[in-house]
């Protein structure tokens, strides 16, 4: 029922302008939001949910941004405002970044003549905010002493990939490595309990520059004994790649009339998830009065 009632708001974006064609008078009265619910018929909503999901099956089953299923959303959106509604429309495009991986990210270690591929996910894996990285040769990996907490602890980290024992505040760290020119970061579990050999989900600050990975407690400290030995030369290369920002396409729908410094915004997100046809998810995240 909940699920149902958050459709029926959403997809108010859509049928709006309908309703504030209809109702004017309304958007100015006490009992509006019971009138604009009162006004959303199941009929009408089954309407849009079968065109949307026409438009679905004719685009790959999904409406997700930057698939021709959501140019088709927009499009229908459009029409039908157009042809129901005096609201003013306009379409825009505009580039929204994204943190969605293009592959899984590649970690492959050389010491001295020994190559070693790791496994994303098992030995190593990303940190939130990680930059992209596109190593063509090797790097040489370098031990930070203790945990990378004071800034003397990078004096030597410059133009390496940084290998940091965790236990120093993720972000602090990141931030002094940035500072003294490292060109990756790699932090690994410190295996000293049971539940600090594996991987875990960290974040580095926003818009990190280099590729900040973290490793398990066996990779990081085989890693680290073989940097730390002179006679063995340890390098890695590092490839992270994102799927490139993104054309997302807006519709705004003015109304023509209106006191423009009282203004009420409506939004609704129009696209659907990668994986289906997004009919419901249309409701699940955003619904018509989040943005009231
Ligand atoms: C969607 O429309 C935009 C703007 O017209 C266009 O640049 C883009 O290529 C279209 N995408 C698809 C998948 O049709
Ligand atoms: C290791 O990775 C490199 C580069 O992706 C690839 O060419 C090579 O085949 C891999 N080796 C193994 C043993 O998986
Ligand atoms: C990667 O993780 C797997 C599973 O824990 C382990 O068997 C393997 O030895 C690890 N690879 C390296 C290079 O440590
Ligand atoms: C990250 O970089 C983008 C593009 O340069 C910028 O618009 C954004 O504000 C930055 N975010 C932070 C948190 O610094
Ligand atoms: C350093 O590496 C060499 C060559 O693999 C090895 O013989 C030596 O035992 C290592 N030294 C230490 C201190 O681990
Ligand atoms: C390590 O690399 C340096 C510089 O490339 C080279 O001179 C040296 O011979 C290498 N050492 C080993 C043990 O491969």
């Amino acid at each position: 029922m909940l699920l149902f009632t958050l459709t029926a708001i959403a997809l108010t974006a859509a049928t709006l302008g309908i309703v504030v064609r209809r109702y004017p008078e309304e958007i100015h009265s006490t009992t509006r939001p019971r009138t604009l619910a009162d006004s959303i018929t199941i009929d009408q909503m089954s309407t849009h949910l079968d065109q949307l999901q026409r438009i679905a099956n004719s685009g790959g089953g999904t409406r997700a941004i930057s698939t021709a299923g959501f140019n088709n959303t927009l499009d229908y959106i459009t029409t039908y405002l157009t042809q129901n509604t005096n609201l003013l429309l306009k379409k825009q495009y505009f580039d929204a970044s994204t943190s969605r991986l293009a592959s899984n990210p590649i970690l492959i270690s050389h010491m001295n003549n020994q190559q070693i591929n790791y496994t994303y996910e098992t030995n190593f894996t990303l940190m939130t905010n990680s930059g992209s990285a596109n190593f063509g040769t090797g790097v040489r990996a370098a031990v930070i002493p203790d945990i990378g907490c004071t800034e003397d602890n990078w004096q030597a980290a410059s133009g390496t990939v940084a290998l940091v024992k965790r236990g120093c505040n993720f972000v602090d760290m990141a931030n002094l490595a940035a500072k003294s020119g490292v060109v990756g970061l790699m932090i690994y579990n410190d295996g000293t309990d049971c539940d600090r050999y594996a991987l875990i989900t960290g974040a580095v600050p926003p818009n990190t520059s280099y590729p900040a990975l973290f490793l398990s407690y066996p990779v990081g400290l085989a890693l680290a004994n073989a940097a730390q030995n002179t006679s063995i030369n340890t390098s890695v290369i590092i490839n992270v790649a994102y799927v490139s920002a993104i054309s997302v396409g807006n519709i705004c729908a003015d109304t023509l009339t209106g006191d423009p410094t009282k203004t009420i915004v409506v939004g609704s997100h129009s696209d659907g998830v990668p994986a289906g046809s997004g009919i419901n998810d249309n409701g699940r995240r955003e619904s018509l009065f989040d943005h009231v």
